[in-house]
């Protein structure tokens, strides 16, 4: 099949490499032509792991191009899929879908015959519908379907999470649109995933109930790690007691900073909205909004007090930036709270993370960068674990205090164990357990 990608970002690309490696002739499109000159030099513009080798497979075998043109890249294609951003809306919480009403515009101009738009994109309730229209008022009487495809995959899994889903969601009104969602997946099916066929409205929600819902699992356990700081109980005991239970799962309750992200903190509070507006508030998300937004600045104020409550003239390690290992993404991350706050309170801060570099470079302006995490501990009062990066998993303790002036850890992804943190000379603060 042919298929035209509209967006590049960690979704259209993942997308597109994936479908091109089903087999089908995948046409990727964005707007930033710096993006699609890079691409086309087989270089791929984010940090997602094994993406390179298999955008190289594709594009040798002849099914894997991309443009800057979207009427070309249309033009021949049986189903179009918009995978645009859909950030936070400036000063109010509603997800933005100028990119997407603006794809949908340039879409229905470049359709030359029938074809599904499928929207990929995570949109309210309601938008694919839009989007219907816009399609409809720009080529009155044009043959053509809208269908809701959201997206599941995590970054840093993202190949594996396209290529292997728990299920795919479609949203759609016709037999035709539903028989071409279904042959786009027909290498999934083989591997009997789940395609959980719906209406639009429905497909919507389900994105942002799986969202919300994993979020507000991550703010559940976050609590209960306060709760186990004051009463003298571990939250890591608690979370596996408790996620054990099969009904409840172990996953998304690790107890940590406070959710960060391209997709959580923008989903959770644009579904709140999507409440509000109609008159049925979501009242749990609504809190774990809160909450979470809270616990960012709480996180700050737990390194202060670790460190004598003054970190004015000391220097601080920082490992990890980005919001999550395995991405280079930096939107919403925990960092982007935290290090402003260290530095604007007069601590030196060195950074290290694999990938945060290229886009933290900018966000966290005043910081210096080291490549290595001892390197980085030279001298240092204290050492702050934001992100459980593998390279900062298996650290030789002992070695790491050596490197530094001061005995400060504070580990806010509870790599360690408070005893061998203790043994090799740390002073060791980390989330929800007693210090030793
Ligand atoms: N990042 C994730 O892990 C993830 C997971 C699931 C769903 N989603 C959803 O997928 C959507 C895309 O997310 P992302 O992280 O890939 O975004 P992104 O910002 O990384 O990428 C969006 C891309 O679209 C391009 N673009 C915008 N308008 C365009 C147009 N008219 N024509 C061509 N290109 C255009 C931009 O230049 C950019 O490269 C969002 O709605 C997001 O919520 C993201």
């Amino acid at each position: 099949m042919h298929i035209a990608m509209i967006g590049t970002g960690y979704v259209g690309l993942v997308s597109g490499v994936c479908f091109s490696d089903f087999g089908h002739e995948v046409v990727c499109v964005d707007k930033v032509a710096a993006k699609i000159d890079m691409l086309k030099r087989g270089e791929v513009p984010i940090y997602e792991p094994g993406l390179d080798a298999m955008l190289a497979k594709n594009v040798a075998a002849g099914r894997l191009s991309f443009t800057t043109d979207i009427a070309a890249a249309v033009a021949g294609a049986e189903a179009v899929f918009i995978a645009v951003g859909t950030p936070t809306r400036r000063g109010e919480g509603h997800a933005d879908l100028t990119y997407v009403h603006a794809a949908a515009k340039e879409i229905a101009h470049a359709l030359a015959d029938y074809a599904v738009v499928v929207v990929k994109s995570t949109v309210p309730v309601g938008t694919n519908r839009e989007v219907k229209s816009v399609i409809e008022k720009e080529r009155p009487g044009f043959a053509f379907d809208v269908a809701s495809n959201p997206e599941f995959l995590r970054e840093g899994a993202a190949i594996e999470d396209f290529m292997r889903p728990d299920r795919v969601v479609v949203g759609a009104e016709t037999d035709r649109a539903r028989e071409t969602m279904r042959a786009l997946y027909r290498p999934l099916s083989l591997r009997e995933t789940p395609m959980v066929f719906t209406t639009l409205e429905s497909a919507e929600l389900i994105k942002y109930a799986a969202n919300a819902f994993l979020a507000t699992k991550i703010t559940f356990i976050n609590e209960m790690a306060d709760l186990c700081e004051k009463v003298g109980g571990d939250v890591q005991h608690v979370a596996r007691g408790m996620g054990l239970d099969g009904r409840i799962g172990s996953k998304f309750l690790h107890a940590g900073p406070g959710y960060g992200g391209s997709c959580f903190p923008k989903d959770t509070l644009a579904l709140t909205r999507t409440g509000q507006q109609h008159n049925a508030p979501i009242r749990i998300i609504e809190t774990v909004v809160e909450v979470n937004d809270a616990r960012k600045r709480a996180m700050t104020d737990k390194i202060v007090s670790a460190m004598g409550d003054a970190v004015a003239g000391k220097k601080i390690a920082v490992f990890g930036v980005t919001f999550k290992p395995d991405t280079d993404d930096m939107r919403d991350a925990p960092s982007l709270t935290i290090v402003p706050t260290l530095v604007g309170g007069g601590a030196t801060v060195t950074l290290c993370d694999p990938q945060g570099e290229k886009e933290g470079g900018a966000l966290l302006p005043a910081t210096t960068w080291a490549h290595d995490p001892y390197e980085a501990a030279k001298d240092a009062d204290a050492v702050v674990i934001i992100t459980e990066w593998n390279m900062f998993r298996a650290l030789d303790l002992k070695r790491l205090r050596g490197a530094m002036r001061g005995d400060v850890m504070v580990d806010l992804r509870n790599i360690y164990r408070p005893a061998e943190a203790a043994a090799a000379g740390f002073a060791y603060t980390s989330i929800g357990r007693a210090a030793r």
